[in-house]
């Protein structure tokens, strides 16, 4: 393995790329391979069965581009599928996501929380487990958010739609008294001005990607790999298994410049 491969990442959609900023800004003499399962997105309603059968195949595709490390950035495929793939590749290493339940449960000062995540994720066993381990002392309000990822894979990051359904989720949690709320899903830092707009000043959001992005340099220093600066930037490449635009939307919305997105197929089930 050599320092100067890329860093594999991937998602259902745009929402991995919310974790890629966090990878740049962190680790900005690496090199990253994204992929956008456009096609099959969103993941939180289907099997964990479909799930793992997708993203063992991006996972297949993005080890063939070279990727030295592989970052899993969506809660739900972490949640389903993670176990598997590690089986599947027992020698490479991976970094999962999961909900931010426990720095949440240190940082509420109500001792009530809200998580924000898919169901896949909410019904899967590592979340069953995350919240044994870490939240027995607090009181959690969560919810499976449905169709809300489609609308920010649709770009609807601040309309009256969303903003429609997001108050809808957030008003019993807020009532209740929740002030720390856990950004479950990679998708949901897209729309995170709106949901601090609706849940006000008092209310903490936690998003884990910041995490994510230290967890990833720690185990590429430990393994000798980070990338040495190069004469030239970077060149980061993206996939899209579906549709390419609304990848390519979100990385000018985020990054402020046009770059290429393109098409490759995996799994079709
Ligand atoms: N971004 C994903 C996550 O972190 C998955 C969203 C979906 O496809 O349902 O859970």
């Amino acid at each position: 393995m050599e320092s100067s491969q890329a860093i594999g990442v991937f998602d259902s959609g745009v929402g991995g790329l919310t974790v890629v900023r966090a990878l740049a800004e962190r680790l900005p003499t690496e090199t990253l391979y994204y992929f956008a399962d456009t096609a099959h997105v969103p993941y939180g309603p289907q099997p964990a069965s479909s799930i793992t059968a997708y993203v063992t195949d991006i996972a297949a595709f993005l080890f063939e581009q070279g990727a030295k490390i592989m970052v899993v950035a969506c809660n739900t495929a972490t949640a389903t599928s993670l176990h598997h793939l590690r089986q599947r590749w027992p020698d490479r290493v991976f970094v999962g996501m999961e909900p931010a339940v426990k720095p949440a449960a240190l940082a509420t000062r109500s001792g009530k929380v809200g998580v924000l995540a898919t169901q896949a994720t909410i019904a899967s066993e590592r979340y069953a487990s995350l919240m044994h381990r870490f939240a027995q002392h607090v009181q959690v309000w969560q919810d499976p958010c449905l169709g809300l990822v489609p609308l920010i894979e649709a770009g609807e990051w601040d309309s009256p739609k969303t903003e429609a359904l997001l108050r809808s989720i957030l008003s019993p949690m807020l009532l209740a008294g929740v002030d720390t709320l856990v950004l479950g899903c990679t998708h949901y830092p897209l729309v995170a001005e709106l949901i601090g707009r609706i849940a006000g000043e008092g209310v903490t959001l936690i998003d884990p990607a910041p995490a994510v992005a230290r967890r990833v340099e720690d185990l590429l220093r430990q393994q000798q790999l980070l990338a040495q600066p190069g004469a030239e930037p970077p060149a980061h490449h993206f996939y899209a298994s579906g549709p390419t635009e609304v990848v390519e939307q979100t990385l000018l919305r985020l990054f402020g410049q046009p770059i290429p997105v393109q098409q490759h197929t995996v799994a079709r089930l």
